[in-house]
Parts: C-alpha cells; structure tokens; sequence
C-alpha cells in the first residue's frame, strides 16, 4: 500500500517509510505564502525554504546574502500556507559555520520563529559537531552535499561536482557520516547520476536528488525554475513544466492595454 496517499501529516518518518518503500519523495522550494499554498494543495512532500530565496526572491547573484531574520521571514510565511508537506528551511550561510553553539541557537530560532518542522545545512564532516549538537535539541536535520551554493567562492563556478574518484569517495564518506550522525535525509546537488545512485544504495535515509539522475528516493528543484518563470536559467537538469514567464507576461500585457484603452474596469466590473 502506498504510504504517502495515506497521510495527513508528511513526517521525516513518512519520508523514510517512503524510501523503505521504494515510493520516490517530491519536493519544491518555497518562499512565500501563496505559492506554498498552490504548492501544498498540489500534494508535494517537502517544501523547502531555501536559501536560493537569495537568488529568486532578493535578486542576489549567490545564497550568501541572505540573513537569519530573512530566512525566518521566508519560513514563518510558508508555514501559515502549508497543511500537509513537511517544510524544511536552510540554515542560512554565517549562522552555523562558526561553532556548534552557534548553529544551535540558529535551529531553535528557525524552529520558535517560523514555525518550520526541520533544517538543512550544506556541508559533511566539517559540520558533524554542530549537526550532532542541533539534533541533541530535538531538530530534525537534512544535509546537502555535491555544489554547496553557500561554498561557491571555493569552488568558483557552478560544474558538476564530485567528478573525480577522490571528490566522490570523500562525498560517499561524507554521506555516511551525516547518516551516522542523525540525520534524516541528504540533498545531493549537481553530481553525476552513477555516484548519487551509489549513495541512495549504501545510505538508508532518503537520498533527494536536484541534478543527480533518477537513482536517489526523490527530486528537488527551485519551484520558479520549473514553473518556467525564471526566464534565463536553463540547466540540463531542469524540467520546465510551464512557461509561465511568457503567460505572466502577456496577461500583463493584456492588462496594461485593457487600462489604457479604458476597456478595464467595465460595467459589470463596477459599483
Ligand atoms: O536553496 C535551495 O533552493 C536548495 C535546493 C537547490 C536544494 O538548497
């Protein structure tokens, strides 16, 4: 029987039963309120507040602007929409890098403030003590491994990682050792699709996939790149499902002409 058709409530249990089930997990990001309303309603399994909020909703050219109090903002809005997905909320770059304290107070404000069920942080064994410390508190945490956005001055472009045999046994290890520390899932962002099938197979929590191939428990993208209103982002991975930039635009378009001509408002559209 299938599970998530049987739940009211996504869980990070619901996400492992999943896996154990062999039934791939859907999520989106979200940033707002209404579109985390459409998004839920449509019955995705995690919506993720991500830091690309940075990108998509601040304009920034990278995720490291964004701070704490933002996120939260992002978050807080998200959540009052959602009444089914689990909603995950990035930990955003400088708030858990420093020591463990630090991270930690950084989840308990996500948690208090936004209302979120979980967080993820971009990083391995680097960050086990702080992942160890957040989930000794109670807070579920998922890892995100491959491009780190939040680590895109160090790698100084945005290619597939992980393409070598060392970067891919260090990644393998890495995964392992989020596992071990508790966490209840990974993201695996822009890897070739053999390695993130090998760590779906040699993990047991759910491996999410965004540019990883089909092999892991689930896919992840940035909801304004697949509804096609980010115009000029086109990655191999991406599958657009609409073309909503050029729809928006001739609705708006349509408006401004329907003002100008004095179409808009008509009688029946009057008090
Ligand atoms: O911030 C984000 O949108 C993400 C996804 C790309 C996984 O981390």
């Amino acid at each position: 029987m299938s599970v998530h058709k049987n739940v009211k409530r996504v869980t990070t249990h619901v996400l492992q039963e999943m896996k154990d089930n062999n039934e791939k997990i859907s999520m989106l990001t979200g940033y707002d309120f209404s579109m985390a309303k459409i998004i839920d309603g449509a019955g995705i399994d995690v919506i993720l507040v991500g830091d690309s909020a940075s990108n998509v909703m601040a304009g920034h050219e990278t995720t490291l602007p964004i701070t704490l109090d933002q996120m939260i903002y992002h978050a807080a809005s998200v959540v009052r929409a959602v009444e089914r997905a689990l909603v995950v909320v990035d930990m955003p770059f400088g708030s858990y890098q420093g020591n463990s304290k630090e991270a930690l107070v950084t989840a308990i404000r996500i948690m208090k403030e936004s209302g979120g069920h979980a967080v993820k942080m971009e990083g391995g064994q680097e960050i086990i003590e702080s992942i160890s410390r957040i989930l000794t508190a109670g807070i579920p945490v998922m890892g995100h491994l491959g491009l780190t956005p939040q680590s895109i001055y160090k790698f100084g472009t945005y290619v597939v990682r992980a393409k070598q045999e060392e970067e891919a046994n260090r990644l393998i290890e890495d995964a392992k050792a989020l596992e071990a520390a508790g966490c209840f899932s990974i993201v695996l962002e822009k890897i070739p699709a053999e390695l993130a099938e090998r760590v779906a197979k040699e993990v047991n929590i759910p491996i999410i996939g965004i540019g990883a191939g089909g092999g892991v428990d689930g896919q992840v993208l940035v909801v304004h790149d697949m509804l096609g209103i980010n115009n000029d982002f086109n990655p191999r991975f991406l599958r657009k499902y609409h073309n909503l930039f050029e729809e928006m635009t001739n609705a708006l378009k349509s408006y401004i002409s329907d003002v100008r001509s004095g179409d808009f408002p008509n009688k029946e559209e009057q008090y």
